[in-house]
This record gives structure tokens, sequence and C-alpha cells, in this order.
């Protein structure tokens, strides 16, 4: 458990990225509600850029670099988030579709360790193959997610402090 300044909700306090998962599959429903909770993210002009790709395990695996395929395999799902990077109202780039996505992921995970599920985001990815494997045309592959139940201890990664990332002018 982390230790932290001020009582906040466990999500926060308990949260991390495991690299070990239980050999216990999520049930659709679940994985349905994790994706509905994402989609409830606010964004730009409600765009709601952020797309979930699901497909086939083995094809998500062979997308991942080796370091993350030696312990993301074992993960009961692997997902891709990817973002429409233009506006449907006018066809102009979205400046957001990434910070809106980076919301929309972060609910992913408050949903799925409500439920028991522990995810982990991964940049290490193929984003060309996976373009083109997955079909995804205009959409920007952003991050491989893997989903998973975990009874690994916690991994404690290091924070800076709230003086460091609040800037007072
Ligand atoms: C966008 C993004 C990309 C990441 N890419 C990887 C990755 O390729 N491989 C990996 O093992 N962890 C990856 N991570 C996990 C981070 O290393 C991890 O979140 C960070 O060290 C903080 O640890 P914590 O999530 O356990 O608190 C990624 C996390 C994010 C948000």
């Amino acid at each position: 458990m982390r230790a932290t300044h001020y009582d906040l909700d466990p999500f926060f306090s308990r949260r991390f990225s495991p690299t070990e998962f239980l050999d216990k599959p999520i049930a659709d429903a679940d994985l349905m509600a994790i994706l509905e909770a994402a989609g409830t993210a606010p964004s730009c002009f409600n765009e709601q850029p952020w797309r979930f790709v699901l497909a086939d395990h083995g094809v998500m695996v062979s997308l991942l670099a080796e370091a993350n395929q030696a312990w993301a395999s074992k993960a009961a799902r692997l997902l891709l988030v990817a973002a429409d990077g233009h506006f449907v109202r006018n066809g102009k780039p979205n400046g957001y579709a990434a910070f809106d996505s980076g919301t929309a992921w972060g609910y992913l995970g408050m949903e799925a360790f409500k439920r028991g599920i522990m995810v982990h985001a991964m940049a290490g990815f193929d984003a060309a193959k996976a373009s083109e494997v997955l079909l995804l045309g205009e959409l920007k592959p952003l991050a491989m997610v893997a989903l998973g139940y975990s009874e690994q201890t916690h991994t404690q990664t290091p924070r800076k402090g709230l003086d460091e990332i609040i800037l007072r002018r």
C-alpha cells in the first residue's frame, strides 16, 4: 500500500501496474463494464476520440515488445487504446485526442480496480504493425493495456512530491 499524505481512495494508494497475473479469465460483463466506464470520460467537444481494440490474444501478444511479451502474455486480456485524431465535427486535427483518451484509460483502470482487476499500460509495442494488423486506418495507436487478476505484492514505484508537481505562480 502506498503511503500518502492525505486520506485518498484505495484506488490511489493500492493501484499499481502488475507483471504477474492469475490464470483467471475476465468475464465479458466485467470487461464491457470497464470499457463503458472508460467511455464516460469527459472530452473536448464531447468527441470521445478513444477507441478500445479487442483482438485475438496471440495476435495482441505478437505486437508487444519482447520485454513486455515476457509478462503480458499471461494477462487475461490485452487491448489497445487508440484515438481518432480528428474532430468529427469539422475534420480538423483534434489536439486533445490523446489527452482525452488518457482520461478514458484512467477511468478504465478505476472501474477495473473496483472489480478486483488490475491493469498495466504499455508503450512497448509495434505501433506500425498494430495499425496494419488491427486495421486501424486513421486511428492512432496509443498504448496496449494488459488486464487481469493479480495477487502480486504491491510494487511501489516512487512519486514526486506535491511541491514538485504543483507550480504556484
Ligand atoms: C503510457 C504508458 C506506457 C507504459 N509502457 C510500459 C511498457 O511498455 N512496459 C512496462 O513494463 N510498463 C509500462 N508502463 C508502466 C509504467 O512503467 C508504470 O505505470 C510506472 O512505472 C508507475 O508504476 P505503477 O503504475 O506501478 O504505479 C507504462 C505506463 C504508461 C502509463
